[in-house]
């Protein structure tokens, strides 16, 4: 069911996991389809994080994998881990185990993050210098930005109480975690969030009932429940969340 809560999103149910991440692959590939039958590249930034990753497996197999005009379609980072990209704790890695390795997209499309660079704040440039070349407007429009939810309340790697929750100007910014593993990351910032057309979360998991029902029903506090602040200006926000996860919402059955 749809309906809105404190935040206005859209909030659609399933009862598991997978038939939210098929829901998810879906409009992936219709928001891909009406941008490229029309001579346009999509863009998408993905997500890390387990449902993320289960998506990432549908889009790669048949028949999903064929729907799609891989060659206009351009693959960058919400976030990711400063690690190496081969870690097990790299999101590049996740996308690229699950999905990249797997479909005809140019590798020219796909745009890490160099995490395996010395200096992460020349990473941190590098990645946002790609963006800025990549969207020549002034502020990035991805056509579709995929999120998770931390049990903390963060999305992309925007965590509670840390500074990255503060940026305005840059689009792409280093961060704190607040969770293990304790090593550095790399984030776009809210306002490459909120300028998104189409932004998309997947919650899955009993764990993350609690915060969710905070982050959607409780009191406006970004600084400790990142993800509240995530409002598309001009943009579709949709909130893809299964059973266990939903299950204290109060207005959603
Ligand atoms: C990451 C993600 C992060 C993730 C959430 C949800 O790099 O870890 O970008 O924001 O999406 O933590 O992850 P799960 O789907 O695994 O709960």
């Amino acid at each position: 069911m749809t309906t809105h809560l404190t935040l206005h999103p859209d909030i659609v149910t399933f009862p598991d996991p997978h038939t939210l991440c098929l829901d998810a692959a879906y409009r992936l590939i219709a928001l891909a389809a009406a941008k490229t039958r029309s001579g346009g590249v999509f863009s998408v930034a993905l997500a890390g994080g387990r449902t993320p990753a289960m998506l990432y497996t549908d889009l790669a197999e048949l028949p999903l994998r064929t729907t799609i005009d891989w060659e206009k379609v351009h693959l960058f980072f919400g976030d990711d881990r400063f690690v190496e990209p081969e870690s097990d704790f790299s999101n590049y890695r996740l996308a690229n185990d699950s999905l990249i390795s797997k479909v005809p997209i140019p590798l020219e499309n796909v745009h890490r993050i160099k995490t395996e660079m010395k200096d992460i704040e020349e990473a941190r440039n590098l990645y946002e210098t790609d963006l800025r070349s990549f969207f020549s407007t002034p502020y990035p429009r991805f056509d579709l930005i995929l999120l998770g939810m931390g049990e903390d309340g963060h999305c992309a790697s925007l965590f509670p109480g840390k500074a990255a929750l503060q940026e305005t100007s840059s689009w792409v910014t280093v961060s704190e975690p607040g969770l293990k593993p304790f090593v550095p990351r790399i984030t776009v910032t809210y306002p490459v969030l909120n300028h998104a057309r189409n932004l998309l979360f997947m919650v899955a998991g009993a764990d993350k009932a609690e915060t969710l029902q905070k982050v959607m029903e409780g009191p406006f506090n970004p600084d400790n429940l990142p993800s509240q602040k995530v409002s598309p200006i001009d943009g579709s926000h949709t909130w893809l969340i299964d059973a266990p996860a939903s299950r204290l919402l109060k207005k959603v059955s």
